[in-house]
């Protein structure tokens, strides 16, 4: 659930001088990189040529499949283990790394340690963490905002040092979206419309946070392991200028109840839009694949401002001799 961050959902395929090699792609985190709420899965992985990664319980996943990667987010989520603690069989991030383990230990069975371990270094990485915890967490309110978001991000670079222990070495860390601009936060606490300052000037303090973390990291690791995505900037042009990327509207959810139809779930009782491209939101949380689609092509090509220190383009060129 919740957070309007962004994310490739994309198996890359590296294209060497002589075979054609599939790169593992794993992703961990929250909502947005949950399979079952992304249809836009498919989407980007055929763009790139790619079968889509399986949810690591699927059924499916066994095998020469799990070379293609697996994914491991869930819904609900945060950094801190009490963040969506009003859902049930959650999987948070300490279970999702057991998982991790488990999957390299299969993988290992299918194709033997030394492989496995070479498979898992060169894989890219998805990590999309932070946005719940400011607005489904028990605790956010024991704090002030600068102090909150210092201590996730003190919890999340530990999180991010056990993914490197755990064998990551090329890791797309999303920061968190415009959170207040969402259907749900308009409908739920949004007198006129307008996005919550005060969820809007939360994204403002952690991403830069964020953004000098990953970077201390890289400094600490001598490589730029930790790719920093800003997923505020990413929004938030077609949020307030939704007419420029050919949307009707960015406030209402194009699936949902309610005032801007941003509450409840997207259900078969939801009022439903007639042109879902025409909205830049697809339900209460979660952008439409349109927008999905904007932000992916500015997770591939964007500049420095978008993509710290490299773009998904450039890290595809540097990887591809691996
Ligand atoms: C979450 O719980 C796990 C397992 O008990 C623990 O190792 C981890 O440190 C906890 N994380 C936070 C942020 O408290
Ligand atoms: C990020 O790091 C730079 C350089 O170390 C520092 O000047 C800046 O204040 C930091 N920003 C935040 C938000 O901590
Ligand atoms: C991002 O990708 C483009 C190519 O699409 C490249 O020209 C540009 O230099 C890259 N920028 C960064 C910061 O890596």
């Amino acid at each position: 659930m919740l957070v309007l961050a962004t994310v490739v959902v994309a198996i890359i395929v590296v294209v060497p001088k002589r075979v054609k090699a599939v790169r593992a792609f794993f992703v961990f985190g929250d909502s947005l990189v949950d399979s079952g709420n992304n249809n836009y899965l498919p989407t980007i992985s055929k763009r790139i040529g790619s079968e889509p990664t399986l949810p690591y319980m699927s059924p499916k996943l066994n095998g020469q499949k799990l070379l293609v990667g697996a994914n491991f987010a869930s819904a609900g989520i945060g950094i801190l283990n009490d963040t969506g603690i009003q859902f049930v069989g959650i999987i948070r991030m300490f279970q999702q790394f057991e998982l991790f383990e488990q999957y390299q230990q299969r993988l290992s069975a299918v194709i033997g340690a030394k492989r496995a371990k070479k498979v898992v270094n060169e894989a890219l990485v998805l990590m999309t963490l932070g946005g719940n915890d400011f607005v489904i967490t028990p605790r956010s309110r024991q704090f002030t905002v600068p102090d909150f978001s210092r201590y996730l991000i003190s919890q999340y670079r530990r999180i991010l040092m056990r993914l490197y222990e755990l064998g990551a070495r090329r890791v797309l860390v999303t920061g968190t979206g415009p959170l207040g601009c969402v259907p749900s936060q308009l409908a739920m606490r949004s007198s006129n419309g307008e996005c919550l300052a005060e969820l809007q000037q939360a994204t403002q303090i952690f991403n830069p946070l964020l953004d000098n973390m990953t970077k201390d990291l890289n400094s600490q690791l001598g490589a730029h392991t930790f790719v920093s995505v800003n997923a505020f900037l990413m929004n938030i042009d077609f949020i307030t200028n939704p007419q420029k990327y050919g949307f009707v509207t960015s406030k209402m959810a194009s699936c949902g109840q309610g005032p801007y139809n941003g509450l409840g779930p997207c259900n078969p009782l939801s009022d439903l839009c007639q042109n879902r491209y025409a909205y830049a939101f697809w339900d209460a949380f979660h952008p439409s694949q349109r927008a999905l689609e904007f932000i992916v092509d500015e997770i591939f090509k964007g500049t420095s401002n978008l993509m710290s220190p490299i773009n998904l383009s450039t890290i595809m060129v540097l990887d591809s001799n691996i």
